[in-house]
């Protein structure tokens, strides 16, 4: 919800966008949207000091999509959302569905409120659009796609964000496998990831602190962070190969360049895509 209230809050701002989500603030929770009718949702987020939040929202979704259609345009058919939470491409994007499956897997609770929501707002499920419930804690990702109509043997591009930072080392690890063994050559996978904080300098790792501490008491803690090097090193032990991995400088330079707002990045976390080879 959090997510999407901010995709909402960016779209309620003057712009310029980086990302436009129009699902965004009828997916969300009434909060975003009670703000949204006093006019307050589009500097909300920056009020509470989360500017860098909203800035890697929106660039990591972004960044995102256009790895998608160049990876279409190369031959992927299906699209994989693990952990996709109020991700709203299947209705965006219902021009692209038919070249695309799609497949949205997601923690149970997270996967039940959106299914609530969607029909609350009357909205059809285009039959290509696959929903799997699955708590990457209890259940390998290799099972969970199994259960799903994904083939195999044709490429998908699998994204993974906002939830890395959510998991432990090893069930990162067990994920990337299950994924390496649900599918072939060719597939990719973007994801983004946290970096150690004793990486990050002052005031980044303050921040780090503080939405660390703020996750926590919602319930839903932080776990492992990395170091860029290693986890490349250990992914493509797995059986894939690097094809970018940006720092948030990158991040900046590739989607927020000369904008006079200040939104840009969260400093702590990379953003990186490996194929399977
Ligand atoms: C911050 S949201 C990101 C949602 C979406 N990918 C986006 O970028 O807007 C984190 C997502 O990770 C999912 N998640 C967290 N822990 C999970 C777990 N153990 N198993 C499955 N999904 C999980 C949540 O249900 C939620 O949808």
């Amino acid at each position: 919800m959090g997510a999407a209230g901010i995709r909402a809050a960016h779209l309620a701002g003057p712009g310029p966008y980086v990302f436009e989500d129009p699902w965004a603030l009828k997916l969300t929770s009434d909060l975003y949207r009670q703000l949204a009718e006093r006019g307050e949702l589009a500097g909300f987020f920056a009020g509470l000091g989360l500017t860098p939040l909203v800035g890697q929202v929106v660039g990591r979704a972004r960044w995102n999509e256009d790895a998608l259609e160049e990876s279409l345009d190369q031959g992927a058919g299906q699209y994989v959302i693990l952990g996709a939470g109020l991700d709203s491409f299947a209705l965006r994007r219902r021009d692209l569905l038919d070249r695309l499956a799609v497949f949205e897997l997601d923690h149970p609770d997270t996967q039940r409120y959106k299914l609530a929501r969607l029909d609350e707002l009357g909205i059809t499920i285009d039959p290509r659009v696959h929903f799997v419930a699955v708590d990457f804690e209890e259940e390998d990702s290799r099972a969970a796609l199994a259960r799903s109509d994904l083939a195999a043997n044709e490429p998908a591009f699998f994204s993974w964000l906002g939830v890395v930072t959510y998991l432990s080392h090893d069930d990162v690890m067990d994920t990337l496998v299950g994924i390496r063994a649900a599918t072939c050559a060719g597939s990719q996978v973007a994801l983004d990831y946290p970096i150690a904080p004793q990486e990050l300098g002052e005031p980044d790792r303050a921040l780090f602190e503080s939405i660390r501490s703020s996750s926590a008491e919602l319930g839903e803690p932080r776990r492992a962070t990395h170091v860029p090097e290693l986890l490349r090193r250990e992914i493509c032990d797995l059986g894939f190969e690097c094809i970018e991995d940006l720092s948030s400088e990158e991040h900046r330079a590739r989607f927020f360049a000369n904008r006079s707002d200040g939104l840009g990045p969260y400093p702590q976390v990379r953003l990186a895509r490996f194929r399977v080879v």
